[in-house]
């Protein structure tokens, strides 16, 4: 593509950015409907990020993708947000930011791809995990099930987020055996199993045969936990889902158009292979 100065342009916030794979994933969408706009991993470290956000609004950014850990601070920087965390901006016609949280929903899309039937299975949720994106993933489920059972290594995050819900419950870490023997569906939210990082001997024998089991974890995208449950004959959901329908919902909020999501998984495999 040519870049010109009518060009948009859109961003990836947080630090840190340089593994992501938002860029390749937007601008390949961008070229699918032949737009004039481009998107770019922008690290912002700062010691007042809502101003450096809002100074991105000065310079006519027409939308931003924003990452740990200025999902806070980009809710603080916008006009009006539709939640306190917020993962997209948008500029509007009159200059103004406007936020939006497309994590929840995009957790919710690609479950239901991987198990289409999951309302109908799912009461009880076990979290591993209790940081950003085990809260929004707790959120987004908390409607739709009966508990939310948080189990977390450091126990007093795992009771914050837990508070935040009205059927949000805490799990002792001890007591990861017995959650995962009780669970509909378990979500592995936190840095276990990713590539560089430690593994864990996750109970997965004593999960129910109808379980289903989603790892947000993509590096590597069969986890050891996924590859284990996989073994059991039980539904799976990898990291790349989430990734996909949350960035999917942003571009149909910064243009108005649902792009593929099939291709887009097709082409982040391949960079991840
Ligand atoms: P994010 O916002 O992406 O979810 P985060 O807030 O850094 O990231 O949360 C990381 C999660 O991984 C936390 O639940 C963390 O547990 P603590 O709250 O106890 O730190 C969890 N985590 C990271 N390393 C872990 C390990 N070695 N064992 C167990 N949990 C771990």
């Amino acid at each position: 593509m040519i870049i010109t100065p009518a060009t948009k342009l859109l961003a990836l916030i947080g630090d840190p950015v340089e593994h992501s794979l938002s860029p390749l994933m937007q601008n390949a969408w961008i070229a699918d409907h032949g737009l004039d706009a481009v998107y770019v991993a922008l690290p912002l470290r700062s010691a007042d990020p809502a101003a450096a956000i809002r100074a991105l609004k000065d310079f006519g950014l027409a939308g931003l993708n924003v990452t740990v850990p200025h999902k806070e601070a980009a809710a603080l920087a916008a006009d009006r947000t539709e939640s306190p965390v917020a993962n997209v901006l948008r500029r509007e016609e009159d200059g103004s930011f406007s936020a939006f949280n497309t994590d929840g929903p995009g957790f919710l899309d690609a479950l239901s791809e991987a198990a289409p039937d999951w309302r109908a299975r799912v009461k009880r949720v076990l979290i591993v995990g209790a940081g950003g994106a085990a809260q929004g993933i707790g959120q987004a489920l908390s409607p739709f099930a009966d508990t939310i059972h948080f189990a977390n290594r450091t126990a007093e995050r795992g009771e914050v987020a837990a508070a935040a819900l009205p059927n949000g419950r805490t799990l002792r870490w001890d007591d990861l055996e017995r959650g995962f023997g009780a669970a509909d569906l378990i979500i592995q939210t936190t840095t276990l199993g990713m590539k560089d990082q430690p593994l864990y001997d996750w109970p997965v024998a004593l999960c129910r045969p109808t379980a289903i089991v989603a790892d947000i974890v993509y590096r590597p995208l069969e986890t050891d936990l996924l590859r284990a449950v996989r073994g059991r004959g039980l539904t799976t959901m990898d990291g790349l889902g989430m990734l996909i329908h949350q960035g999917a919902r942003a571009f149909d909020i910064w243009f108005g158009i649902h792009p593929d999501t099939t291709k887009a998984r097709e082409r982040l495999t391949a960079a991840l292979a």
